[in-house]
């Protein structure tokens, strides 16, 4: 049953349904015609018996046909299809009269019998229906009369309906068979269509899809969800692909960077002052690399969701007087001027080295596209169980159009590009899926005036 094909299985349920209910109907139908056949034998026999009663009398003690020759002559002479055979006997069983038809047989009295009785009986080793009715004179018993019809006939048209009905049931059988499967491989011919879709799909033509049936029934549904995957699946696959091109052309500008520069260096004998400045160009450049190589690990392991948060109580305002601290180099360096009050202490309940993470990138990002003496403003307020934090500078900006692609891996605004070249494009992907495993809401926009906010809804 298992390795039957989905259309034979149906098929095979539908027969096994329709032809429980042809059985059904065949006994049905048997029952009725029989039913009916023998119930029209026996109104024949009946009337037939009634007219002849009707014509019996007692003559001297003896049972007679009270016209006797006239009987004979208009009854029962030839033996034709459904013949009539009548006979009357005394209350022994003696034969009195009988009709012609019945030649030299001789019909059976049934002792024993009271009252009019219809019965099967054989004669002459052929099934007859047979009426046996007693006659009274007076009290008196005089004799019985006996009507008989063959049943020859009756049992034929029966036993045909039963050849008929036994000969027909496999062949109806096998029809519905072939008509179940046509109709069940008609229906699942949109199923047929995916999996012939499905099989051309590989890794290289992610872009076919399944031609939507035209009723929306429920194979459109699937058609549809099945299309919706495969766009899924197509899309990951293209951010897969970018992703892995744009990691090593990421990884290998720092790393030509760095032999081209040994490379010049190797090629003649240098000042001690031009071996530590290139020395310190390729440290430099080895530091990027790291730092990019830490910022794809964790965002590898944020996509494989392997990333476990430990949340803590902290007070936020430290956390970000620490973040400064490690940026003062290159605070002081632009001469930025920073403000932030921390005389408050905020608690919060959330991972700190996460939002470390957070912080620091959007206080690099704001340092690195500020100019030379500008401002950058860090406030932190606290309302309904939601710490905002607010980090505003008066740098760049970001064109209108780019503020929804700054979160997608490598991308660096057009405006950037001008001014710095520092960066690898990933900072604000790995911040905004950090946030979104915080919890936390994260909005960049840019500032009436001039630059850019980053502001964050921490949740307490
Ligand atoms: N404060 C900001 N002012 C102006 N532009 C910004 C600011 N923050 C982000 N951007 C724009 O969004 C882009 C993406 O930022 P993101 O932090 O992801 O990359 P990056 O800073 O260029 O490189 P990385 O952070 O990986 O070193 C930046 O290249 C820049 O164009
Ligand atoms: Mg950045």
């Amino acid at each position: 049953m298992r390795n039957l094909s989905f259309t034979n299985r149906i098929a095979f349920y539908f027969i096994l349904s329709t032809g429980f209910l042809v059985f059904l109907i065949f006994i049905a139908t048997y029952q009725i015609v029989s039913t009916t056949v023998n119930n029209r034998v026996d109104q024949n026999l009946r009337a037939e018996a009634t007219h002849h009663f009707s014509e019996l009398i007692a003559d001297h003690g003896k049972l007679v046909f009270r016209d006797l020759d006239e009987w004979r002559e208009k009854e029962h002479n030839d033996l034709n299809v459904n013949p009539i055979l009548v006979q009357i006997v005394d209350e022994f069983g003696n034969l009195i009269e009988k009709s012609p038809n019945l030649k030299k047989e001789q019909m059976q009295l049934k002792k024993g019998l009271t009252g009019y009785q219809i019965y099967n009986e054989s004669l002459n080793s052929e099934l007859v229906r047979q009426v046996q009715i007693p006659f009274y004179d007076g009290k008196l018993l005089e004799g019985y009369l006996l009507v008989a019809t063959p049943l020859e006939a009756a049992k034929m048209v029966i036993q045909n309906l039963k050849d008929v009905m036994i000969l027909t049931y496999p062949i109806a059988l096998l029809i519905l068979f072939f008509l179940a499967k046509f109709i069940a491989s008609r229906s699942i011919q949109p199923v047929t269509e995916i999996i012939h879709t499905a099989e051309t799909i590989n890794k290289e033509n992610l872009s076919s899809r399944v031609k939507l049936p035209s009723n929306k029934d429920e194979l459109y549904q699937l058609s549809e969800t099945i299309n919706n995957l495969l766009g899924r699946i197509e899309n990951a696959v293209i951010r897969e692909k970018q992703f892995t091109s744009d990691a090593s052309h990421e990884l290998r500008t720092p790393l030509s960077i760095i032999k081209g520069t040994l490379e010049v260096l190797l090629r003649k004998s240098r000042t001690e002052e031009e071996y530590k400045d290139k020395i310190g160009y390729c440290i430099n450049e080895t530091n990027r690399l790291n730092d990019l190589l830490d910022q794809l690990l964790l965002l590898a392991r944020q996509e494989s969701n392997s990333l476990n948060t430990h949340p803590s109580n902290f007070d936020i305002n430290s956390l970000l007087l620490d973040i400064i601290n490690r940026y003062s180099i290159r605070i002081c360096g632009k001469y930025i001027q920073v403000s932030f009050d921390f005389s408050k202490e905020i608690l919060i309940h959330s991972d700190s080295n996460l939002l470390s993470i957070i912080l620091s990138n959007l206080l690099s990002n704001a340092i690195k596209f500020s100019p030379e003496n500008s401002k950058i403003t860090i406030s932190v307020s606290e309302k309904n169980q939601v710490v905002t934090c607010k980090i505003s500078d008066e740098g760049i900006g970001i064109a209108e159009n780019e503020i929804n692609k700054i979160y997608e891996k490598f991308y660096r605004a057009s405006l950037s590009g001008q001014t710095v070249a520092e960066g690898s494009g990933l900072g604000l992907s790995i911040t905004k899926r950090l946030c979104d495993t915080l919890n936390i809401q994260l909005d960049i926009k840019n500032n009436e005036k001039k630059g850019t906010e980053a502001v964050l809804q921490i949740p307490k």
